[in-house]
């Protein structure tokens, strides 16, 4: 018997509709990227963690772009709620943004409202709102914070009581208005009932003619409702991203969050003002990460590596006890016990490992290269299936292109390949074969065997 589930009755609205004008960008703003993702990816993660009935986006500038991309957000972090979007035809303002999507949040008893330009946003936070909503029971509650700088938000004006009475806009704000610390961060809980009523009584404000959202906390109170705000402590999380300097300052705290959980779980991290770690990262207990090195995408990194200083790190996985120096990797794999550099380059679908050793100023791109092999010095491994135990002397290359097309190169087990030797892909090298210093070899060579493929030193008077 299937125990049919009751809708939950929040729906979670973000919106995001907005071009970012101040970004200076062809790229819609909340499409930018923090912490290797789009800004919006993070409150998508809050709003889905929320467990809502559905969650509702509004798009408008770059519509079909910013869409696109949420749902592949959703996609790739396995979101479970369902997603609706909505499409503010002008970009009036976050009051008529919400306005415009009514028709949406028509068939739940209450709303949370978030803005898809703020990022640092905490999921505790914004539950904490829903609490504080729930249980002192008003129309509407505000997510603010006391900021040292309330520079370019809304100000939170509060009564002699301390009671929420309006949120002021900084460019219709007094000089005193302006004065007030707390700040509006963007996240708000409604009863759809208020919001409905309260919508209707929003008008055209500031100097651009916007519906400003936080109209409404003066309309629902004149209505005789009321208003609380939940303050959060953490003054960073409120912070939005209007332009690159707040782009860059978001930047910085999410590094700052990242690399904190990651010391706090056992990673050992030299330097955090040089360290940039993405938000998706994962790296084992007793791993040190040294001065100068960047992990972004999808990295996971096992336990007991080293890595850095000076590398990059991007959609690679690596097992335990590797060690990574002065290189850049991406989407690849190193296997337990590897060890890459210094001055490495990794290319994509590159598989190394376990026990393999890549040495200074080496290339491999899309090979396979097998437990305890070694390629320690000045070469390049293409297209190449290198079986274990393989040595490849310094300055080998895989001739893998012929000026058209890609081809393979197959080393066995135990193979031994001598310094400065080109091997003429498709190629096959055997088991325990050895190939002499300075060959070019363009024929497989059997399993045991000793190929030399160059010319005969002649020494004349
Ligand atoms: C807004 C708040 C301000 C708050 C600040 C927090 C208003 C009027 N002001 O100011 O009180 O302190 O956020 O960061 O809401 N959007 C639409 N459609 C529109 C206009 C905006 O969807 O027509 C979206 C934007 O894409 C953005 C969000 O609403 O995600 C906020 O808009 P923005 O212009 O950034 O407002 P702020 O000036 O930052
Ligand atoms: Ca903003």
């Amino acid at each position: 018997m299937s125990h049919a589930k009751k809708p939950s009755p929040l729906a979670a609205l973000i919106l995001a509709a907005g071009q970012g004008t101040r970004m200076e960008s062809s790229i819609p703003k909340v499409l930018h990227h923090v912490g290797g993702r789009p800004m919006l990816y993070y409150i998508l993660r809050i709003a889905n963690a929320l467990k809502p009935g559905a969650i509702g986006v509004v798009v408008g500038h770059e519509a079909d772009e910013v869409r696109r991309q949420t749902m592949e957000m959703a996609r790739s972090v396995g979101f479970n709620r369902p997603i609706q979007f909505i499409v503010q035809k002008r970009q009036l303002g976050s009051g008529n943004a919400v306005l415009e999507s009514l028709p949406f949040l028509k068939k739940f008893k209450s709303a949370i409202v978030m803005c898809g330009d703020t990022p640092l946003l905490t999921y505790e936070s914004i539950y904490n709102l829903t609490l504080t909503h729930d249980q002192l029971k008003g129309q509407a509650t505000l997510l603010t914070a006391r900021i040292p700088n309330p520079k370019g938000y809304g100000r939170i004006v509060r009564g002699a009581l301390g009671e929420v009475q309006r949120v002021v806009e900084e460019s219709v704000a007094s000089p005193k208005e302006l004065g007030i610390n707390e700040v509006n961060s963007g996240a708000y809980m409604f009863e759809l009932d208020a919001l409905v009523q309260g919508l209707k009584d929003i008008g055209a404000k500031g100097p651009k003619k916007e519906h400003f959202l936080t109209d409404i906390m003066e309309v629902i109170r004149a209505k005789g409702g009321r208003i609380h705000a939940y303050a959060s402590s953490n003054a960073e999380e409120v912070q939005g991203v209007n332009n690159r300097a707040q782009l860059s300052a978001a930047e910085r705290i999410l590094n700052k969050r990242m690399l904190e959980r990651l010391m706090l779980s056992g990673v050992t991290i030299h330097d955090p003002a040089s360290t940039h770690v993405d938000a998706d990262v994962e790296i084992g207990q007793d791993t040190i990460v040294y001065p100068g090195t960047i992990l972004r995408g999808k990295t996971k990194i096992g336990r007991l590596c080293r890595i850095g200083p000076f590398t990059h790190i991007e959609d690679t996985q690596i097992g335990n006890e590797c060690e990574v120096r002065f290189s850049y990797v991406i989407q690849s794999r190193l296997l337990e016990k590897t060890s890459v550099g210094p001055f490495a380059h990794i290319r994509p679908d590159s598989n190394i490992g376990p026990r393999a050793r890549i040495g200074n100023f080496t290339e491999v791109k899309a090979s396979r290269i097998g437990f305890g092999s070694k390629v320690n010095h000045l070469s390049y491994i293409g297209d190449a299936d290198i079986a274990e135990d393989v040595n490849i002397g310094a300055g080998t290359i895989t001739c893998n292109y012929d000026g058209k097309e890609k081809h393979k190169t197959t080393i066995g087990a135990k193979a031994f390949i001598g310094s400065n030797v080109n091997l003429i892909a498709p190629v096959k090298i055997g088991r325990g074969a050895k190939v002499a210093a300075g060959s070019t070899v363009t024929e497989d060579v059997p399993d045991d065997a000793l190929a030399i493929a160059r010319a005969r030193q002649v020494n004349k008077p």
